[in-house]
């Protein structure tokens, strides 16, 4: 089935100057970019986009790095894009995301309190309806 998902490329991610290579493996990868645009999160958009962290310890850390620079929001379709942009994306840490995958290949620990780890990908039809709505409007 056609799917749409929102991915975020974030802070770390924008400010390193990987926003391209990013969005080339996403188009490698045969999925097609349907929105795209660069913005200045703010705290009430982060508040919704991260509701279900709300609490954790890595919260508040999580919502200055992504207040600390722009973010490049992307929603993108193809079929089975959702799990399929995750399995690009590779698992939540960088340190041990698989080589060939953006995190592994990509990111790694810089020692801080939340981990920088380049980008965003919903993780469900549910989750990606509800951030696309966020970040883009109905
Ligand atoms: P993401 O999966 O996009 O959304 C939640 C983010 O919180 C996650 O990426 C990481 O950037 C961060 N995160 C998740 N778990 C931890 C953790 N245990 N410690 C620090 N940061 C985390």
């Amino acid at each position: 089935m056609t799917e749409r998902t929102l991915i975020l490329v974030k802070p770390d991610g924008v400010k390193r100057g990987l926003t391209g290579q990013i969005i080339a493996r996403i188009e490698a990868k045969g999925y097609t970019i349907a929105e795209l645009k660069q913005v200045s999160a703010t705290r009430e958009l982060l508040a919704q986009h991260y509701a279900e962290h709300e609490g954790k310890p890595f919260y508040e850390p999580l919502v200055e790095f992504m207040l600390s620079g722009p973010v490049v929001a992307i929603v993108a379709e193809g079929h089975a894009v959702i799990t399929g942009f995750r399995s690009l994306a590779g698992t939540t840490d960088p340190t041990t995301a698989a080589p060939g995958t953006i995190r592994g290949d990509l990111g790694r620990d810089w020692g801080l309190k939340v981990q920088q780890n380049l980008v965003h990908g919903s993780d469900s039809p549910e989750s990606a309806a509800r951030e696309i709505g966020i970040w883009f409007g109905n």
